[in-house]
Parts: structure tokens; C-alpha cells; sequence
């Protein structure tokens, strides 16, 4: 069975439901036992059992089960956002006095939760590199290391790690393995099949991919993440929605078209913005600028709609008029859904930072950052010369 097929049969039992070709939802908080030797039963396999929903649903079974095929894992775990997914799989390899290193520009979140509260809270050291050489993270490494956190590619400036190669140093010194592949998505991006100990995503962008589901996954081996169901997903409790899990089964079967979609749009933007005069660097591995063209070649095989630029504006004025002239991109955080989108990441991080940390991820002011979603793409192009006008 191929991607596009798997999602939309893989599993399913339609038998099971009366033919429904849509599962129903099992919207319930437990499940009860016909009697002590059932129950007794269960209470021997509590990770796979259906006992009390914080543990198993149903619903969220089958959409582990798609996911963890999809991503070539052998098993996944859903969680109530990608942070949720995010800080069980860090917490899963790591423990007090033990060191991280991750990229400089990983996402804000995962970032505060490496950088402050692993430090704080759980005595977790960490060194941050930009990423884009195998040896930066070779030169990072510490008798302590335990896991290398990648994020490819990152946020902001869409730069790649190369997965191959961190993986073979990372098994070499006994390291783990994790990647935010929400980016690519499975479909664009296969890291567990090149040696990732384990993927998470959060499904709120692509996976979910109407901006109505706020979620995220784990994906990796079978022991993994049934150590991860018993402790991070039990304890800390984040887990999925059964009416959220789905949604994301009714996204899934649109994943693999939507992504297609998103690539052709995106593809357009970019070459217009490549002609524009007001518009200066682009980041996003399929701009005529970007240096990592090879190692795209040969870990991921598509594009997906996140990228940003730099406008080339000296105030703030200018900055706001292009945002507020906008249109059809409308103005909001997350990405990845049906809608476009625009965000001035400044907005957010000089809130959170200093000018020099700022700086130091090589973005500034007039960076924008744009979603590209599933609308006519001429009309998206038509939107940004008009409010790229403000600038001239
Ligand atoms: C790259 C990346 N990873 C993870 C997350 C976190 O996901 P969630 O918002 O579902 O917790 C985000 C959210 O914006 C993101 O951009």
C-alpha cells in the first residue's frame, strides 16, 4: 500500500461499524470489563489495553497507527499540542546532569523549555549551534551528551541538518536522536528511515491542516513509545482529544494532495518575490539563494508553504502598512492550515529577547514571514504586489 491509499484504508474495520466509511468516535472517559478476568487482562497490558482514555481511545489508536506508518516508525503517541509531544520526547532522553545540544534557531517554545526549565528544573545543560555542518555538532559533544534535538528544516531561516550524518556521529558516541520534522511532513521528509530515534510533529500545522486542531505526535521504535505512553504521556498527562484525533484522521486523507498544493503555490510566490525589488534575502530551501541544495536532494523530496524575507524597509511604518495591507494573507501565528498567513516574527522575539539574541538568529525587522495556503495563487501574488507597493 502506498501513502495516499494507507491513509484512507489502513486499519479502518469498516466491518466493525456497520460499514460506516468514516469510524465513529469513541467519545468516552473509560471502558468497562465483563469481569474480573477481563479486567485483569487488561490491567496486564495497560499500554495497548483500552482501560480510561488518558491512557488508549480507540479514535487516537487509529490515528497513531496511520501516523506511525506513514513516518516508517513502529509505533507513535498523540498529544494534545506539539509541545506537548515536543518536551515527552526530550524529557524520554534525558535525566539531571545530563546535556543537550540543539540549533540556534529551533523553535521558540523548544527552545525555553531546553535552554530555562530543563536547566532549571531538571539540571539539563545545553549548547546551542547553527547546525548546517555535522561538525558543529561534533564539537558540541560532552561526556554527558545524551541527545542531539534537530529541527530540519528550522525555524525562521529553513536551514537544514544534515540527518544522515548527525545520525552516524550520534550512534558513534551513543547519543539519541530527535527531529521536529513539522515542516516536511512525513510526506516530504522520512527521518526515521535515515536512523532519527524518534519524530515528533505538531499535527496543529500540516498533519492538521485546517486550522480548526491544536495537536502533536510522537512517532519512533515500539520501546520508545511504550516507555513514553507509561511515563511522559501518563504522567504529564497532555493527552489527545478523542473528537481531536478525528479531525486529524479526516486531515490525513487530504495530506499527501494538500502538501502538493501548498508546494505548487508556494513555488509561485517565491519566484515573484525573487523578482521583486522591495523584497531582499529569502528563506526557503527552494529560493535561488538558498546553499544547501544537495543535502535537500538528498533527504527530503518536497517543499511545503513556510517562509520568510526580508523586506526592504528602514522603519517600522513601512513595515506595518505592508502587514495591514494585506489582504488574503491574514495576520496570525501557526501556519500549515488552508488559510495564508503573515507574521512579523519580530513582534513576538523582541518581546521574549535581547537586541543581540535577536540578531544572533540572523533575522531583523523587516523579516516577514508568510504561509502559503490552499487559495487561487494568482490571487495570493496579486495581494503582495499590492501591499509591496507601500514599500517602494
Ligand atoms: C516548528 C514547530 N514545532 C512545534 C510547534 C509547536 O506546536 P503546537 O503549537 O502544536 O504546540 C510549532 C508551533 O508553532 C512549530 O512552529
Amino acid at each position: 500500500m502506498k501513502d495516499k491509499t494507507m491513509l484512507i484504508h489502513y486499519k479502518e474495520e469498516r466491518e466493525k461499524y456497520m460499514g460506516a466509511v468514516v469510524p465513529p468516535i469513541f467519545q468516552n472517559s473509560l471502558f468497562t470489563f465483563e469481569n474480573y478476568d477481563e479486567l485483569d487482562a487488561a490491567f496486564g497490558s495497560p499500554e495497548s489495553a483500552n482501560i480510561y482514555t488518558r491512557g488508549n481511545n480507540p479514535t487516537v489508536t487509529l490515528v497513531e497507527e496511520k501516523i506511525a506508518m506513514l513516518c516508517g516508525g513502529q509505533d507513535a503517541k498523540m498529544f494534545a499540542s506539539g509541545m506537548g509531544a515536543i518536551s515527552s520526547a526530550i524529557l524520554h532522553f534525558v535525566k539531571s546532569g545530563d546535556h543537550i545540544i540543539t540549533i540556534n534557531n529551533v523553535y521558540g517554545p523548544a527552545n525555553n523549555f531546553i535552554k530555562h526549565y530543563l536547566k532549571e528544573k531538571c539540571n539539563v545543560d545545553s549548547t546551542y549551534v547553527e547546525g548546517k555542518k555535522v561538525s558543529d555538532f561534533e564539537d558540541a559533544i560532552q561526556p554527558n551528551t545524551s541527545l542531539i534535538y534537530l529541527e530540519s528544516p528550522s525555524s525562521v531561516v529553513f536551514s537544514l541538518q544534515d540527518l544522515e550524518g548527525v545520525v552516524a556521529l550520534a550512534k558513534k558516541h551513543g547519543i539519541k536522536t530527535v527531529i521536529d520534522n513539522t515542516w516536511a511532513t512525513p510526506i516530504f521528509q522520512k527521518p526515521l528511515e535515515l536512523g532519527i530515534d524518534l519524530e515528533v510533529h505538531s499535527c496543529s500545522k500540516y498533519i492538521g491542516g485546517h486550522s480548526d486542531v491544536v495537536a502533536g505526535v510522537v512517532v519512533g521504535s515500539s520501546k520508545d513509545i511504550r516507555e513514553i505512553k507509561k511515563n511522559e504521556a501518563a504522567l504529564l498527562g497532555a493527552k489527545m482529544a478523542p473528537f481531536e484525533a478525528w479531525l486529524i484522521l479526516r486531515s490525513l486523507r487530504t495530506l499527501a494532495i494538500r502538501m502538493k498544493e501548498h508546494q505548487k503555490n508556494t513555488l509561485e510566490v517565491l519566484r515573484f518575490l525573487e523578482e521583486h525589488k522591495a523584497v531582499g534575502t529569502i528563506y526557503h530551501p527552494a529560493s535561488s539563494t538558498f546553499d544547501q541544495k544537495e543535502l535537500f536532494e538528498k533527504q527530503m523530496s518536497g517543499y511545503s508553504g513556510l517562509l520568510a524575507f526580508e523586506l526592504k524597509a528602514d522603519d517600522l511604518e513601512q513595515i506595518k502598512s505592508f502587514m495591514n495591507s494585506l489582504e488574503y494573507f491574514k495576520v496570525g501565528v501557526s501556519w500549515g492550515g488552508h488559510e495564508s498567513l503573515v507574521i512579523i516574527p519580530a513582534v513576538a522575539y523582541l518581546k521574549e529577547m535581547t537586541k543581540e539574541q535577536f540578531k544572533a538568529l540572523n533575522i531583523c525587522l523587516g523579516t516577514v514571514r508568510l504561509s502559503i495556503g490552499l487559495e487561487d495563487v494568482s490571487d495570493l501574488v496579486e495581494d503582495l504586489r499590492r501591499a509591496l507597493k507601500k514599500i517602494q
